[in-house]
């Protein structure tokens, strides 16, 4: 009589659904009464064959059922004793899962320089850093820059209220005097680090910002080798096909200069936006280092020459992450600074 059988397996699941065993002695009870070698649900298989075949698929439903239940009634008594054992262990529980921890992202600003360092690395540049407190002489003089500058005044540049020799470094070329005035060429290397400078900030100007600088001096640099860098590094950040211009300009530290200009393109009333309607983007001030300033920092032109460059990091940034407004970056607003969390 098949019904006997379902019957049985029934009353087997109300006893486990009933047990509660709730020490270690009574779990082990309960383990060999239903999962051990001589456990009550096996026998109840064997009687599968006095089942009506129609009925044996049921049958044998109800026989698992009864086998995952008590399972999984073991499973969860062992864990939960396990907590318990460990609460009067330690005091506390052991087995809890531990807090999240929240893992930062890095900052734009880092993710974009990563990058450029990479590009220059790779071709032989190594990276040096210095101060951010400068004097006249490594912020002005020794980069050719004269006493009526008008980047000198007051208003362009932050001096120490206690001593008006010193100042914010206002660019990072003034690694590029330290460097030289410390090493002998071949000189190649990039500096990247924090500027200042008097502005009235703005979603476009910020009192502080970052620019990475480069500097190659030895024999022999010539013009066309600066060209080449530069082209090779835009190649590498904005990809292959990347157009480059190099229009005529001035500084006082490098006699040719040039700004460097990549070309974005014109589909979008951003791109007019972006590119002031022309088209292309600037995105660094180079040339070759003038005699004047290799001659101050102690390098003999007659047997040296270089070429400088300086790019400001944020603008590279807010073009790649499309970020319009530079306070951003300084901000530390997480709800931004999440946004990179998946960005390298
Ligand atoms: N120092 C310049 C600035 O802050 C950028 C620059 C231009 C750096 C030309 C250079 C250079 O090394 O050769 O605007």
């Amino acid at each position: 009589m098949s019904s006997e059988h379902f019957e049985k397996v029934q009353v087997i699941i109300k006893e486990i659904d009933a047990k509660n065993p709730s020490s270690e002695e009574e779990l082990e009870q309960f383990r060999v009464q239903y999962l051990g070698a001589k456990n009550q649900i096996k026998p109840l298989f064997a009687m599968m064959r006095e089942v009506a075949p129609e009925e044996r698929k049921n049958f044998g439903l109800l026989l698992n059922e009864a086998k995952q239940k008590a399972e999984e009634k073991f499973e969860k008594i062992q864990n939960e004793l396990k907590k318990q054992k460990s609460r009067v262990d330690h005091g506390f529980d052991l087995t809890a899962p531990g807090l999240p921890l929240p893992l930062g992202s890095r900052h734009p600003v880092s993710i974009v320089l990563n990058q450029i360092i990479d590009i220059f690395r790779k071709i032989g540049f190594t990276v040096v850093e210095n101060r951010e407190i400068e004097d006249e002489w490594h912020n002005f003089t020794a980069l050719n820059t004269p006493d009526d500058h008008p980047a000198r005044d007051m208003t362009d540049t932050y001096y120490l209220k206690n001593d008006l020799t010193r100042m914010l470094r206002s660019q990072t070329s003034t690694v590029q005097v330290h460097e030289m005035e410390s090493k002998k060429p071949p000189i190649r290397i990039i500096s990247p680090g924090r500027v200042y400078r008097n502005e009235t900030i703005s979603a476009r100007a910020h009192a502080q910002f970052h620019q990475v600088e480069g500097l190659y001096v030895d024999k022999d640099v010539s013009f066309a080798d600066m060209k080449q860098v530069i082209k090779h590094f835009a190649r590498e950040l904005y990809g292959d096909d990347v157009r480059i211009r190099l229009r005529p300009s001035y500084f006082p530290f490098t006699e040719p200069s040039a700004e460097v200009d990549v070309y974005w393109g014109l589909n979008s009333e951003e791109d007019y936006r972006m590119t002031k309607g022309t088209g292309w983007l600037e995105i660094m001030g180079c040339g070759m280092v003038d005699p004047n300033v290799l001659q101050m920092c102690g390098i003999d032109p007659e047997v040296y020459t270089g070429f400088a460059f300086g790019m400001g990091i944020e603008r590279q940034a807010m073009r790649k992450y499309k970020i319009n407004d530079i306070r951003m970056f300084f901000e530390n607003d997480i709800r931004f600074l999440r946004q990179f969390a998946s960005a390298h």
